[in-house]
């Protein structure tokens, strides 16, 4: 197994993912070019593992011993002996390129390189280096250390061997690692845009409020409602992936980015780090609490995000992007929905599933609502 890794960009992501190596015995080089960053990620980490030790899951002599395993460094230089090197700096095709090509000097022929990237080509930064075989795409989930999901996704070019191996290596930090085709979103990304797009859509039709439909989808398991949830991650995140989602997928109409969402982008209400997006966390409302008449509207509610993401991860399958192994994976531990969606289909009925998207084309005449193949080929009656 690897004994020693790299790690650029000490933010959110790369922090994490050294804490998470660290923690499993890989020595990690984590560099970032500010000072700050690092510094900031030191204190990070010793708060962590502080944590870590509260709660006994760690004793002082391995807490000792994790930080020990992790240098903190300005300069790729240091990088020269790493078998593996992560990038997670900015979300920028060509300053990961550059970065690649300079570790492609400063690193030995047999290192891998791989990118966190959410949304990047891997296959175009692959197309950029004098060893594309040896690049490959290594999607973890914020926080890196808690969320259970790796996405491992392969460019065109890489070496088949090498996937394999890296799949064991992350397994073997304690990850659920599931390979996706590289493609707008991967698997994850991919599969929960209707839960924000057809919760918008059907606030903005005046069919729910904001209050009933989150309410609808926490009171079936899901851990946060669909606003809520956008509030937390942020409406700058969220609306970016969803453009560049839509815009990859040459501008399919099934992940048109919504009006209301661009608003509250515009105004600067990002959700929560600002106080306000959809809900107003400066001066916070009743919870809102439903009644005995809401019970049909809160089903209907649920039904129609839920086919919606039925279809979404059947098409996924469908078009060669992951296994019907790997969908079912990637949305419980990536984003921690309560079932499968494919389980899901089959508890409640594929018949069900396609009548519902059938009601809800001939409503609308959009291609939102079409039906994916995979989901028309289970129906028992053809
Ligand atoms: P961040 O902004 O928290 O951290 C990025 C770090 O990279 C900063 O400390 C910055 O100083 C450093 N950096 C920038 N250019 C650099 C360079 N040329 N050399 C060395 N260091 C450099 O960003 P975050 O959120 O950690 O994201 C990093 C990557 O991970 C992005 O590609 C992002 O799309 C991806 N990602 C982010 C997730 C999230 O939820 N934040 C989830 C999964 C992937």
């Amino acid at each position: 197994m690897l004994s020693k890794l790299g790690v650029i960009g000490a933010g959110a992501m790369g922090s994490g993912i050294a804490q998470l190596a660290a923690v499993s015995g890989t020595d990690v080089i984590l560099a970032d070019v500010n000072q700050e960053a690092l510094d900031k990620a030191k204190s990070r980490l010793s708060e962590q593992l502080g944590k870590l030790l509260e709660k006994g899951k760690i004793d002082a002599s391995q807490l000792n011993a994790i930080f020990g395993r992790i240098s903190f460094v300005s300069e790729l230089s240091a990088f020269s002996d790493r078998e593996m090197v992560i990038e997670a700096i900015v979300e920028d095709l060509d300053v990961k390129t550059k970065i690649f090509q300079q570790l492609e000097v400063i690193c030995g022929e047999n290192t891998v390189l791989a990118s966190n990237t959410s949304s990047l080509s891997i296959t175009a930064m692959a197309a950029k280096l004098q060893r594309p075989e040896r690049f490959m795409g290594i999607h973890f989930f914020n926080p890196a250390p808690v969320m259970k999901l790796v996405e491992v996704v392969p460019a065109i070019q890489s070496d088949e061997d090498l996937v394999v191996q890296t799949i064991r290596q992350v397994e073997a930090w304690d990850k659920i690692v599931v390979r996706a085709k590289d493609s707008p979103g991967f698997i994850v990304n991919k599969v929960a845009r209707p839960f924000y797009s057809e919760a918008i859509r059907m606030m903005e039709e005046g069919v729910a409020s904001k209050e009933q439909i989150d309410h609808a989808m926490t009171s079936q398991g899901f851990k946060m409602g669909p606003f809520a949830l956008m509030d937390f991650i942020g409406h700058d995140v969220n609306f970016a992936v969803t453009q560049s989602v839509w815009r990859s997928f040459w501008f399919d109409d099934r992940y048109k980015p919504s009006f209301s969402q661009q608003k509250l982008v515009e105004a600067g209400y990002l959700g929560k780090k600002s106080g306000k997006g959809f809900y107003n966390y400066d001066a916070p409302t009743e919870k809102w609490e439903p009644k005995e008449e809401d019970d049909t509207l809160l089903a209907y509610i649920f039904k129609r995000i839920l086919v919606m993401l039925i279809n979404e991860a059947a098409d996924t399958v469908q078009t060669g992007i992951c296994s019907e192994q790997d969908v079912e994976l990637a949305m419980q531990y990536g984003t921690n929905y309560p079932k499968g969606l494919l389980q899901w289909a089959e508890e409640i009925g594929y018949d069900e599933v396609v009548y519902q998207l059938d009601g809800l084309y001939d409503r609308y005449h959009e291609a939102r609502y079409r039906v994916s193949p995979y989901l028309r080929d289970r129906l028992s009656i053809l």
